[in-house]
């Protein structure tokens, strides 16, 4: 999927760490985070040192970190010995990899079809507009991930928004003020009430 230049998610945003300058990825992992390292290390006996691993190797770098850290992507690129930046093009690419580190909590709104045309992109707006960010951001305080999808094949419930692994149906402005008050507020002393939720729906992305 081609990356609609959604704000935040831009390759560059989270590349903040300085490079390290190494030969190879197994001779840097020591150096590493522990927890990219121990990824590399896998990561390094799975896939062969073709570009045709760079998206797989960015896939399983996100699966493992949950983002794609500077030094995971540069890591790749001495694997399959091509620049920093070719990875990093390649990532900034797809909508699907992320920069920064994820926040406590995910909200991912629907904007898919029949969602949109039940009011997700209003309702895309106004959480924006009290979070404080844009879609592929994180609030200051690291408690909320702001993410958007094309279709959470929950149609039936439209507008859909996920927090974290739980699917709210019917979403409105103010059901979702309250959810991300309680959020805000530190763990909820009930669950969440204000929102109508139901079980995970096939094809949810995280
Ligand atoms: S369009 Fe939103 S769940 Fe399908």
């Amino acid at each position: 999927m081609k990356k609609p230049g959604n704000g935040s998610s831009s390759g560059k945003k989270g590349n903040t760490r300085k490079p390290k300058s190494t030969n190879g990825a197994g001779d840097s992992s020591s150096r590493l985070d522990p927890a990219i390292a121990r990824w590399l290390v896998a990561a390094v006996a799975e896939f062969p040192a073709s570009r045709s691993s760079t998206i797989p190797m960015l896939q399983s770098a996100q699966t493992a970190l949950g983002y794609l850290p500077g030094d995971a992507m540069r890591a790749i690129a001495r694997h399959l010995g091509v620049a920093p930046a070719v990875v990093e093009g390649v990532a900034s690419f797809y909508a699907q990899f992320r920069f920064n580190a994820p926040g406590k909590h995910r909200v991912t709104v629907c904007s898919g079809t029949a969602c949109y045309v039940r009011g997700s992109g209003k309702l895309m707006e106004d959480i924006q507009a009290d979070l404080h960010i844009a879609p592929g951001g994180t609030t200051a305080d690291g408690s909320i991930s702001l993410e958007s999808v094309s279709c959470f094949g929950a149609c039936a419930l439209a507008p859909v928004v996920v927090l974290d692994d739980k699917v709210l149906r019917q979403q409105t402005s103010a059901s979702m003020k309250k959810v991300i008050q309680e959020l805000s507020a530190g763990p909820p002393k009930g669950r969440t009430r204000s929102a109508r939720s139901a079980p995970a729906a096939r094809g949810a992305r995280k």
